[in-house]
């Protein structure tokens, strides 16, 4: 189980930009909802003027009714006041109703973005990087973004509009008041600056650290057996306990740096507002300030102390969305698989009998991320398999059949050289085309999460039914199928039936012949099986290979024995084809190959 502290620095490249311009990349998937997200930011902003009003009303309300001791007066002050604050709660009510639906669909729309784009990324891209880092940007980083979206992104700009209208007042009520109570401004915006940059590197820190825990958690719940097997609990938990203890270290930070921020902002403000105080008081008593304007002023004051105290969360959790929208787009930046080239190695519609079947031509091929200047993994390979032949794939392990078989149906792209099915080449053809017309089963089998019957019949492209469903079923001597609680309904995946090793091959290779294709190819497809049900599908799967163009990977005699021909994979090359009977007479690493596995010389 590797460990993950390598995966903060996730590949994806690390740019220094603003993080203005970070979220304006979000403009695409809310420009569907500008209307009403522009629309809930005016109810915001009149919401907040109508609470700007209430000072004004209370100054008229002094110097006006109660000076002159007018009870109805003061009533209908009272009343006014009343329906300001009603019309402001009523406001900011339908702002929120306004934003609620619409932010839910874009985080949806986002997610689902991500999703199809992580399916279509090549299989290079999976290799690469963690699935846990994959989890946390569809699941927290998105959050971040609707809660960014929902209320920094309005707030900052109500909060802003409000403390320009707010300071102006102040300062149309008692200039020079007004003017000690802007004095903290720019101490306040100079810590904003500062502690801006440094809360950007801790937050995106944090956020790639939850990532990190998450792949732990991940691995730990895939693989509890080998855990629980090995006894390796405790340093499993001890792994998690050590990134959990960085990650509250940093979100100590995070709070620490918070903390600070909003000290200075909380407390210079309202000092400023204590000399405001002192001083309007004496100029009232001087006569030359009346009550009603003091308090029409420290009542206009003390309403924007909410909008400056929360500028600094605001920058806060926009910083995140900044970091949460680096982390969704360092994703959706990767390139997925490439399209068709276009037609240019297409060999015409005359196409000749020694280019049909499957072919590789010179084909050679290394992993994107092995290191530079090590050998290739396939190094010029040159194979022919005719239509209608199957040929079988035999190497030591580690020689790289896998790797061969994989790059027929594009899941990796060769280095250099190409295939071709039947004259054309693979990178012609759509991947719809490819994948239609080649089948794969491979070593390790994967069932997904529904019934017994959808996981076989995802390999026919919806052309299939009950009738193909049962003649695979049958190839793959899975016929325990029908004895499952529900029969072919039976759901089986993470979230249902646990299926044995061999039970789940015999799926697969139902998966892979089950949309009769014209090309098939197999990693192994036998080795979890007895003697007894190996001899029973090798009897079944001679017919189907009758009909299809085959590449079987081989390890047991058995299995060798149901293609055509062998070909021998050794140290990245093709080293020797022929049928079984011809490589035991000429090759000694095959006769080592095969040898110790039952009667190999049959
Ligand atoms: N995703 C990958 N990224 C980098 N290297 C890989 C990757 N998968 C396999 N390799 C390397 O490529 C080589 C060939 O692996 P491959 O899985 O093709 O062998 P194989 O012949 O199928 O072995 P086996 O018989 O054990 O299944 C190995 O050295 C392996 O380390
Ligand atoms: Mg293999």
């Amino acid at each position: 189980m590797a460990t993950t502290s390598e995966t903060t620095e996730e590949p994806g490249k690390r740019r220094d930009r603003s993080a203005v311009r970070t979220l304006l990349r979000l403009w695409p998937y809310v420009r569907p909802v500008r209307v009403r997200l522009f629309t809930a930011a005016f109810v915001a902003v009149l919401a907040s003027c109508a609470g700007l009003v209430i000072p004004l009303v209370l100054k008229w309300m002094v110097d006006g009714p109660v000076a002159d001791r007018d009870s109805a007066g003061v009533w209908l002050g009272a009343l006014f006041l009343l329906l300001l604050g009603l019309t402001e709660a009523l406001l900011f009510g339908l702002r929120r109703w306004l934003v609620a639906r619409p932010l839910a669909g874009v985080e949806a729309g986002m997610r689902a973005d991500l999703y199809r784009h992580l399916q279509r990324l090549p299989v290079a891209f999976h290799d690469r990087w963690a699935s846990g880092q994959l989890l946390s940007r569809g699941t927290t980083d998105l959050m971040l973004l609707r809660m960014f979206l929902a209320f920094p992104l309005t707030f900052l700009l109500v909060n802003g509009v409000t403390i320009v209208i707010g300071v102006v007042i102040m300062l149309i009520q008692e200039w020079t008041l007004g003017l000690v109570i802007l004095g903290p401004a720019i101490p306040v915006i100079v810590t904003c600056v500062v502690f801006e940059t440094r809360y950007t590197e801790v937050a995106r820190r944090a956020q790639d650290q939850v990532g990190d825990l998450t792949t732990v958690v991940e691995e730990s719940v895939l693989g509890i057996r080998i855990i629980k097997g090995f006894g390796r609990h405790r340093s499993q938990a001890r792994a998690f306990r050590e990134l959990s203890r960085t990650l509250r270290g940093t979100e100590l930070r995070k709070a620490g740096l918070l903390a600070t921020i909003w000290g200075v902002i909380v407390t210079l403000p309202e000092v400023a507002i204590g000399v405001a105080l002192v001083l309007g008081a004496v100029q009232v008593a001087d006569g030359s300030l009346s009550a009603g304007t003091l308090v029409a002023f420290l009542s206009t004051a003390l309403a924007l102390r909410w909008p400056v105290d929360s500028i600094g969360f605001l920058l806060a959790m926009s910083q995140e969305a900044a970091t949460a929208t680096e982390r969704y787009f360092e994703v959706m930046d990767a390139e997925p698989e490439s399209r068709a080239t276009g037609a240019t190695t297409r060999t015409g519609a005359t196409t000749r009998t020694e280019d049909s079947g499957l072919r590789f031509h010179n084909v050679s091929f290394r992993y994107p991320d092995a290191p530079a200047g090590s050998p290739p993994v396939l190094d010029r390979i040159d194979l022919h398999i005719r239509p209608g032949e199957s040929m079988a794939l035999v190497g030591a392990t580690g020689s790289g059949k896998t790797t061969l078989t994989a790059l027929v149906p594009r899941l990796h792209e060769v280095t250099s050289g190409r295939i071709t099915l039947d004259g054309e080449d693979i990178t012609a053809m759509s991947r719809e085309e490819l994948r239609s017309k080649v089948a794969v089963a491979f070593e390790e089998p994967t069932l997904f999460s529904a019934g017994v019957g959808d996981n076989v019949l995802m390999g026919a492209h919806g052309t299939a039914g009950q009738a193909e469903l049962e003649r695979a079923l049958t190839v793959a001597q899975a016929d325990f199928v029908y004895a499952l609680p529900q029969g072919t309904d039976t759901q089986v995946g993470e979230q249902g039936l646990s299926l044995s090793g061999g039970q789940r091959q015999r799926l697969a290779l139902a998966r892979a012949v089950v949309g009769r294709p014209r090309f098939l190819v197999l990693d192994d497809p036998l080795s979890a099986l007895d003697v007894h049900t190996e001899a029973a599908v090798e009897a079944a799967l001679r017919d189907v290979l009758a009909e299809t163009t085959g590449l079987i990977v081989a390890h047991r005699p058995s299995t060798v024995l149901l293609a055509d021909r062998v070909a021998l994979l050794s140290g990245g090359r093709i080293v020797a084809v022929g049928t079984h009977q011809e490589l035991l007479r000429t090759n000694a690493e095959y006769v080592h190959l095969m040898a110790g596995t039952e009667e190999a010389a049959q």
